[in-house]
C-alpha cells in the first residue's frame, strides 16, 4: 500500500501525469461530476439541450458557451445549496453547429452565439450522498446576461460623447457584455468580470476616416475587414464604420449583485478600458477596495485601481446600494518595473543573474482619479477609454501577457500570471528586462508582489519571479528555488485562486510542453515553497478555466473542448463530455476526495 501522499497542507494528493487523455484526470482517490454544461436549461421555460433544435430563444435560458471565471458564493438558508456566477467567454462556431459554413453564418446562428456570450448566474445543490454538485434549474436567483441585456456605464467616463451611439443619446446604457474573460469575488458579496478580448466582435476598421479614432482602435487590435463571426452583417452595431462609439462601450469591468435577480449590472469606467483578463478585489486596512487587473496582449500592462470610499459591512438595500458605487470613486494607476540586477546579467535566456532572483522594485504610477489627469496630453475621460495609451505615454512595463492579478487573502501579497509571449525580443518587440526575462517567452512565468508597507493603496512595492515555467529540466525554469525534481511541469498559467490554506493554484492555457492543460497546485510559503503540483488534466482542446478550490471541493469550467489550432487537423477531435457523435460541451466540473475527506490534507 503506498503511504499518505505528502506535501504542504492542502497540497497532500500524488500529482497527476501530465498526459493527452480525452478526458477530466484527477488524483487517485478523487472523484468528479459534470455541474452543468453548454445548453442545460437554467431559466423557467428553457428546453433541454437539442444541438439539432438549437434557437436563440432556448439559448437565452440555458448555460452559455465556453465557461470561463467561475465564483461560488454562500446561499444562506438553503441547506448545501451555493450560487455559482460563470463567464462565458466567447463561442466556437464550427464546434457548436453542425456544417457551420463561416463564410455565410445565418441569422439564427449569430444570435444563437450572441446568446451564448455573457455571464450566468446558477444555484447549484450538493448531493449529500454522493458528493456531486448539480445545478439548479429555475432558482429565482438563476440568471442569465447575453447581448441583449441592459449595463449602465457609471463612474467619472459614463455620458462621455465618445460613449454615445445612435441607440444610446445618453452613453450610459449598453446592450451585453462579450469576451468576459477572468473575473473577481468582491468582499460584499457582489461578482466582478473582465471584457477582454472585445475587438474581435467588430468590424471594418479599414472603413473608419477619423484618422485619431482609427489609430486609438489600432492600438486595442481592431483589424480591418469582416470579423470572424461577422455580427457586422446582421446588426450595424458591430460595424465599426457605421457606429463607431459601440465599441468604446466594451473593454471595461462589469459588476454584477447575483441576490438580486432584477438589479441591473454595471460598467465601471474608473477601472479603465482595455483587455481585463480579470478584476480581483482586496480591502485596505480602513476597508477601501483596491483591485488589480491584467491587460492580456503582449507587452500590456498591469493595473490597480485604489477606491476613495470605504466599504459598509452591512446588508440592507441602502449598504448594497452604497457598495455597488465603490468603484466609481478612485485612483487608476499603472505599475512600472524596475530589475535590481546589472542589465547585462539579464540576457533572454533565464539565466538567474548573480543575486540568485529575477526581482525589484516598482511604482504604480498614478493615471487619473475622477475628473484630473496625471498624463500629459489626456484629458481624465481619454485615459478611462483609452487606458493603453495613459500606459504607453508614462513608460509602464511591459509585460508578457498579464492574465490573472490575484492578491492572496493570507498574506496580502499580489500574484500575476504572464502566460507567455514568444514575440519577446523577436523584430521590433521589447526585449527582456528582469521582469520578464526570457526572449520567445514560451512557458510563462508568475510574478509575486508585495506593497510596501503591506498597504494595498501603497504607490510603491517590491516584486519578485516567484515561478518561470516550464519543463523543470529546462535550465531556463525556476520554481521559487525549490528542488526541480520534485515538481511538475507547467506551462502558460493563466487563472489563479487560492486555498483556504494560502496554496496557489494555477489553471493553464496552451500548454506548450505538448501534453494537455490542466490545474496545478503551489504552497506560497514555508518550507515547501515552488513546489508545483498537478492536480488535474483536461480534454483533447479544452483549456483549464475558473479554478475554485474550496475545503472539501474544486470546480474547474473545461473550456473550447475539441479547439483546434488549425481547421484542418485532425479529425475527430474530443469527444468530450458526452460521447462519440455528440457535439462538444463546454462544461463546469466538480472534484472532491471519495472519503469525503477535505482536498489535499
Ligand atoms: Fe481569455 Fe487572457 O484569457
Ligand atoms: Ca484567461
Ligand atoms: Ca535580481
Ligand atoms: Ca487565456
Amino acid at each position: 500500500r503506498p503511504g499518505r501522499p505528502d506535501g504542504a497542507k492542502g497540497l497532500r494528493f500524488r500529482p497527476v501525469e501530465p498526459n493527452t487523455k480525452d478526458a477530466v484526470t484527477v488524483p487517485s482517490g478523487y472523484d468528479q461530476n459534470l455541474v452543468i454544461r453548454w445548453g442545460d436549461p437554467i431559466l423557467r421555460g428553457a428546453p433541454d439541450f437539442d444541438a439539432d433544435k438549437q434557437s436563440a430563444k432556448a439559448q437565452a435560458g440555458q448555460f452559455g458557451y465556453n465557461n470561463d471565471f467561475l465564483t461560488l458564493l454562500p446561499l444562506p438558508g438553503e441547506q448545501g445549496r451555493q450560487v455559482l456566477f460563470a463567464n462565458h467567454e466567447y463561442t466556437n462556431e464550427e464546434i457548436m453547429f453542425r456544417g457551420y459554413d463561416p463564410e455565410k453564418p445565418t441569422r439564427e446562428q449569430v444570435e444563437i452565439a450572441q446568446a451564448a456570450h455573457g455571464l450566468s448566474v446558477v444555484v447549484v445543490q450538493e448531493e449529500r450522498k454522493t458528493g456531486k454538485l448539480k445545478a439548479v434549474p429555475r432558482h429565482k436567483l438563476n440568471r442569465r446576461f447575453h447581448s441583449r441585456t441592459e449595463f449602465r456605464l457609471t463612474g467619472p467616463a459614463a455620458g462621455s460623447e465618445l460613449l454615445r451611439t445612435s441607440a444610446d443619446r445618453t452613453g450610459t446604457k449598453v446592450l451585453g457584455t462579450f469576451n468576459n474573460c477572468a473575473g473577481g469575488t468582491t468582499p460584499w458579496g457582489t461578482v466582478l468580470s473582465g471584457e477582454e478580448n472585445f475587438n474581435q466582435y467588430f468590424g471594418n476598421l479599414d472603413k473608419v476616416t477619423d484618422a485619431e479614432a482609427a489609430a486609438r482602435l489600432k492600438r486595442y487590435g481592431f483589424e480591418e475587414g469582416a470579423t470572424a463571426r461577422r455580427w457586422e452583417e446582421f446588426d450595424t452595431r458591430f460595424d465599426l464604420a457605421r457606429e463607431p462609439n459601440e465599441a468604446n462601450r466594451f473593454g471595461w469591468v462589469v459588476e454584477v449583485d447575483p441576490y438580486d435577480p432584477d438589479s441591473t449590472p454595471v460598467k465601471h469606467t474608473a477601472l479603465g478600458r482595455f483587455k481585463h483578463e480579470g478584476a480581483e478585489p482586496q480591502l485596505t486596512a480602513d476597508g477601501r477596495p483596491v483591485v488589480y487587473s491584467g491587460d492580456d496582449e503582449r507587452f500590456d500592462y498591469i493595473y490597480k485601481f485604489v477606491s476613495d470610499k470605504r466599504v459598509r459591512r452591512g446588508r440592507s438595500r441602502a449598504d448594497r446600494a452604497h457598495n455597488m458605487t465603490l468603484l466609481d470613486d478612485g485612483t487608476l494607476y499603472v505599475a512600472k518595473l524596475t530589475g535590481d540586477s546589472p542589465k547585462k546579467e539579464i540576457d533572454g535566456s533565464g539565466k538567474l543573474p548573480s543575486d540568485g532572483e529575477f526581482d525589484g522594485t516598482g511604482e504604480w504610477i498614478p493615471l487619473a482619479s475622477g475628473d484630473e489627469s496625471f498624463v500629459d496630453g489626456m484629458t481624465a475621460e481619454e485615459v478611462y477609454l483609452f487606458t493603453r495609451l495613459a500606459g504607453d505615454k508614462v513608460g509602464a512595463t511591459k509585460m508578457d501577457r498579464p492574465e490573472d492579478v490575484e492578491p492572496s487573502p493570507r498574506t496580502g501579497r499580489i500574484y500575476a500570471a504572464l502566460t507567455n509571449n514568444t514575440a519577446r525580443g523577436v523584430d521590433d518587440g521589447a526585449g527582456p528586462d528582469e521582469a520578464n526575462p526570457r526572449i520567445e517567452n514560451k512557458h510563462g512565468h508568475v510574478l509575486e508582489i508585495a506593497e510596501n508597507w503591506d498597504d494595498p493603496s501603497s504607490d510603491g512595492f517590491v516584486w519578485r519571479l516567484f515561478l518561470v515555467c516550464g519543463d523543470p529540466e529546462d535550465d531556463s525554469t525556476y520554481f521559487a528555488g525549490y528542488p526541480k525534481d520534485k515538481v511538475s511541469p507547467i506551462s502558460c498559467p493563466d487563472n489563479l485562486t487560492f486555498d483556504p490554506y494560502g496554496n496557489l493554484w494555477i489553471s493553464t492555457d496552451g500548454n506548450a510542453l505538448g501534453n494537455h492543460d490542466g490545474l496545478l497546485g503551489v504552497a506560497t510559503a514555508g518550507e515547501r515553497r515552488g513546489e508545483v503540483k498537478q492536480f488535474l488534466t483536461v480534454p483533447k482542446g479544452a483549456e483549464t478555466c475558473g479554478p475554485i478550490v474550496q475545503e472539501d471541493r474544486v470546480l474547474v469550467a473545461v473550456q473550447h473542448p475539441g479547439e483546434l489550432d488549425d481547421a484542418s487537423a485532425e479529425k475527430p477531435g474530443s469527444q468530450w463530455p458526452d460521447g462519440p457523435g455528440k457535439i462538444n460541451r463546454p462544461s463546469v466540473v466538480a472534484v472532491w476526495r471519495k472519503d469525503g475527506r477535505r482536498i489535499g490534507v
